[in-house]
């Protein structure tokens, strides 16, 4: 027969280990997405992603199944676009994309 403390001990290290993985996950949001997007692509890109002029690419517009050459586009810049390598993380990278898939909503 099973003993009763034994069956405790393996709940309490289920926990323990469903706990940690939890904490070990940084979850990716949109809203770390849009912290970073005002901060460093707000300027050219406008409030929310709406366009202030003609000059920078219109974000809402950007193609929803593109999300590698965004990050191509991102890291390399194009044309009057800076490059954002080594300013911004991969991971962080990732976030805008969350946020640029939201189209400003
Ligand atoms: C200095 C102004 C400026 C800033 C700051 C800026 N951009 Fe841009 N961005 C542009 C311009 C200009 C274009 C249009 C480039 C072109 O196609 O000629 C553009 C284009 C883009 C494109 C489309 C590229 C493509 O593949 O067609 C993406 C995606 C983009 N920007 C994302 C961002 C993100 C994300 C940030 C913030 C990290 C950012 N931009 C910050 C000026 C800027």
């Amino acid at each position: 027969m099973v003993q009763k403390s034994a069956i405790k001990f393996w709940i309490v290290v289920l926990l323990v280990f469903f706990c940690s993985w939890g904490l070990a996950q940084t979850p990716f949001t949109a809203e770390q997405g849009k912290e970073l997007y005002d901060n460093y692509c707000q300027a050219c890109h406008g409030e929310d992603m709406v366009n202030p002029g003609a000059v920078s690419y219109d974000l809402r517009k950007f193609p929803k199944d593109g999300k590698s050459r965004f990050l191509e586009s991102v890291n390399n810049g194009k044309n009057g676009m800076p490059s954002w390598k080594g300013v911004i993380a991969l991971d962080d990278m990732e976030r805008l994309w969350l946020y640029v898939l939201t189209k400003g909503k």
